[in-house]
């Protein structure tokens, strides 16, 4: 497996790169050289007994190996007797270190000052349980690290132009990746996901708006008297508000059992004829998933039988909530007893599942990342055996590496306020960094504190970040629904042109769902991946291009104003998106000031957006509902060309469909050239004098238009 992807990785590279290096130093550190200079200084290479007392390798003859196995990945191996081992690289003070956590630490996207396992994050500010996690680092010096283990491992950050690992292991291995070409920072992440994995494509439905309650066996209105029921209320609101959705999913309490989770099923009181309700929602267009977890609660089926089979890990400390121990699943029995409760979900139609915990104590720390990479692989076995790859939605807040290839994920329960906000937006950009694209964040928050929290303004922030995220899901329920006191028309409003607008960038976020699929590069990306050689990029967390054409500069306090900087080297200028009255230069910044019916976005000159109605989900109020797509453009005469991937279809059974827009300044003409794009189509010229719609035909053609004056 590694093997056939190093060679299809060897196959890539072009043979006209520079030449790098690797040699061991006289200390017995690693040092990679482009042959003018040194690129990568792995300064020490650390082995010890106690992870504590690791030191300098003394030795490097015994147990050490290196070699650059293309002309741009290093691979470091070390075998020795003690049981753990790391290594350290340095680099100029200044130098940015990325990656590792999908938290961020002191609400940073850098790893400065920052020391930590790699494991669940728990309670911190703004967000408790942010755990998407991969042994991978990427620096500003122009290199990546990858550590190809599901050990435990710490890695440490806080001396500057310093990152440490240690993982504790007495067989260490480690990748050291280099740019394909000088100054692509993508090109990194594509290689460290070759060498990993990549996430799949997710079903249209996994996208979102997703609806859901954290209790749907509370919270009643009008007649309705159980979950069920709870749920319809909430399809009705939707359909009648005409909202757009996708699917709604149940977190516990659903089944039997103590505290609602372990004998896999629903409880008749709360679901009384699921097998009817999981039918009439598909017919409503709604996709449905069930909370899961790795943890046997006292009293229930999971439990007894994990027990007499001696399953459980025994603890020391009660976990977390005390919701019972973890089964370990390295025991293929164990493994195969859960694989196959879970089958049952999948067989009356449930579409996947919310993988929750992993982190909270119900197993020692040391295993964290071994067992959830075995859970969420169960977990994903039980829906693809029933449903098929790509027609279903997982999503875990706790998952490592390599795991990505069978989850998404969500970014943990976010405080319901701008903390919330402001650390749910770093984290997006950094799971991007860690390349687990496919992911939402609750929008207006999980942890809320008294009865308006998310506040109006907080929920229709957060619901413009969703609305720019590759997935948009929603907590309403238990006393806070948008259409319920004590919210007002104007958070439904919202709703609706956030959740609308969505559904409409579905064709966009697929097309890049698809390139994260093929590549590991995220939707949303910090502005440095776009924008390498600007250092004026290296810190924002709180804005980042999604896709390449949007910069998204979310609101994130109170009063509706911030800051916004347009970065040097994707474009010569960047145009408001919505009105596309403001156009700004490359390397400025503008204040700008919003009411919470916008969001502060732009596009590049030149920008290629594909956008429509591709995917009905509970849009059933539209008669005759057929698939329609726009491809909007903003020419640009500084732009000649400008390229676009269209993914077009379902899952992993789409194609690709390339989109160019080219211009002509001397006669002032622009064209658009596409491919098969499956379903009717227009383009949408954005100029000087309007929008302009041409419409498109199937199979494929181009289409130009002379003497026009352009935005830019
Ligand atoms: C090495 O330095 C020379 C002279 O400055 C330069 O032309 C060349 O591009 C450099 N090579 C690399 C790989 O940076
Ligand atoms: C790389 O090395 C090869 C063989 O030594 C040489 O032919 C080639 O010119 C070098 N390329 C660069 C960019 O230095
Ligand atoms: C390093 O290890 C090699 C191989 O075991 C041995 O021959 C050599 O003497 C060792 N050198 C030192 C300085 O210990
Ligand atoms: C180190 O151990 C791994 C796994 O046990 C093995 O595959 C590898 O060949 C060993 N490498 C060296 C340099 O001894
Ligand atoms: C680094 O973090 C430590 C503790 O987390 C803190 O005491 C220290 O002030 C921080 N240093 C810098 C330079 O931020
Ligand atoms: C190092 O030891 C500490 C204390 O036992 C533990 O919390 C941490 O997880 C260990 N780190 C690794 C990499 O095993
Ligand atoms: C089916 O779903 C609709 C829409 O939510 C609901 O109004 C209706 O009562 C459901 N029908 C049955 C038979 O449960
Ligand atoms: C449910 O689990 C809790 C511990 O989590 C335990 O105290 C309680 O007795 C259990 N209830 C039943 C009915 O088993
Ligand atoms: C688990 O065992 C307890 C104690 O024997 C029993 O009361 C309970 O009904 C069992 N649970 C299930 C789901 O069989
Ligand atoms: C390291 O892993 C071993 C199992 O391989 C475990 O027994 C030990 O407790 C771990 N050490 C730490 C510090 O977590
Ligand atoms: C958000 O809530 C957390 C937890 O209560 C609190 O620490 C933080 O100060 C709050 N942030 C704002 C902006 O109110
Ligand atoms: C667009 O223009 C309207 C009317 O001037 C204004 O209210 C709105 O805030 C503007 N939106 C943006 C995103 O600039």
């Amino acid at each position: 497996m590694i093997f056939r992807a190093l060679l299809a990785l060897a196959t890539f590279v072009p043979p006209s790169l520079c030449n790098y290096t690797i040699s061991l130093t006289s200390t017995n550190g690693i040092t990679i050289s482009d042959g003018n200079k040194t690129v990568v200084n792995n300064a020490a290479i650390l082995s010890g007994t106690q992870n504590t007392t690791v030191s300098a390798l003394k030795n490097a003859t015994q147990g050490l190996t290196y070699e650059l196995i293309t002309p741009t990945v290093a691979k470091v191996q070390l075998n020795t007797t003690a049981n753990f081992h790391g290594a350290r690289f340095t680099a100029e003070p200044d130098t940015h270190f990325f990656g590792v956590w999908e938290y961020p630490f002191n609400y940073q996207i850098t790893n400065k000052n920052v020391s930590f396992d790699l494991k669940g994050v728990g309670n911190n500010v703004g967000i408790n349980w942010v755990n998407a996690r991969a042994p991978f680092f990427l620096t500003s010096a122009g290199y990546g690290v990858y550590t190809d283990t599901l050990k435990m491992g710490s890695y440490d950050f806080t001396t500057p132009g310093e990152a440490q690992f240690i993982f504790n292991t007495s067989s260490l291995l480690y990748y050291i990746i280099l740019p394909k070409e000088q100054g692509d920072i993508k090109s990194i992440i594509e290689q460290y996901t070759e060498l990993s994995s990549r996430s799949e494509i997710p079903s249209t439905s996994g996208l979102g708006p997703t609806f859901w309650s954290d209790d749907f066996t509370q919270d009643f209105h009008g007649s309705v008297s159980n979950a069920e029921e709870n749920i319809y209320d909430v399809v009705n609101h939707l359909y009648y508000n005409q909202i757009r959705a996708t699917s709604s999913f149940a977190d516990r309490p659903y089944g039997t059992g103590n505290r609602s989770w372990g004998n896999f099923d629903f409880d008749p009181k709360f679901y009384p004829n699921v097998e009817v309700f999981l039918k009439n929602l598909t017919d409503w267009g709604f996709d449905f998933q069930v909370w899961i977890a790795n943890r046997a609660q006292l009293g229930t089926e999971l439990y007894n039988k994990s027990l007499a089979e001696g399953w459980q890990y025994p603890l020391d400390l009660p976990p977390l909530g005390a919701l019972g121990a973890a089964l370990d699943l390295s025991i293929p029995e164990a493994y195969q007893y859960f694989e196959k409760k879970l089958e049952y979900f999948a067989s009356i139609g449930v579409k996947g599942y919310k993988i929750d915990r992993g982190e909270e104590g119900e197993m020692p720390d040391y295993v964290q990342n071994e067992q959830m990479a075995l859970f969420l692989q169960l977990a994903y076995d039980s829906m693809v055996q029933k449903h098929g790859a790509t027609k279903f939605h997982n999503f875990a807040r706790s998952a490592v590496d390599r795991s990505r290839s069978v989850t998404h994920i969500w970014n943990g329960d976010s405080h319901a306020n701008f903390t919330g906000l402001a650390y749910s937006v770093a984290s997006g950009i950094r799971s991007g960094l860690i390349a687990f694209g496919i992911w939402g964040s609750d929008t207006g928050g999980y942890t809320r504190e008294g009865t308006l929290t998310p506040t109006e303004e907080v929920w229709a922030r957060w619901m413009w970040f969703s609305a720019f995220s590759p997935v948009y899901e929603l907590m309403l329920g238990t006393n806070h629904t948008p259409w319920y006191e004590p919210y007002t028309q104007q958070t439904v409003d919202v709703l609706k042109q956030t959740a609308n607008l969505h559904a409409d960038l579905t064709p966009y976020i697929k097309s890049y769902a698809y390139v994260n699929s093929k590549t590991g590069v995220p939707i949303i990306r910090a502005l440095f991946l776009e924008a390498p050689e600007d250092s004026a990029t290296w810190e924002v967390p709180d804005a980042y291009f999604f896709g390449s054409e949007f910069i998204v500069a979310p609101i994130v306090t109170s009063g509706g104003s911030r800051s916004v900087y347009f970065p040097k080297g994707p474009s010569k200028r960047y145009i408001e998106y919505f009105n596309k009255t403001s156009i700004h230069a490359a390397g400025t910044t503008a204040n700008v000031s919003l009411p919470v019916t916008s969001i502060p976005v732009y596009v590049k000159e030149g920008a290629i957006i594909t956008r429509g109605d591709i995917f009905q989900g509970n849009a059933k109020w539209v008669e005759d509902w057929q698939a329609f797509l726009f491809i909007e453009v903003f020419p640009s005469w500084d732009v000649p060309e400008s390229r676009f991937t269209y993914y077009s279809g379902e899952g992993n059974e789409g194609k690709a469909v390339e989109i160019v827009l080219a211009t002509n300044k001397e006669d002032r003409t622009v064209k658009v050239v596409y491919g098969d794009l499956g379903v009717e189509a227009a383009v949408l010229w954005q100029l000087k004098s309007g929008p302009k719609e041409v419409n498109l035909n199937r199979g494929g053609g181009y289409t130009t238009l002379t003497d026009v004056e352009l935005l830019f």
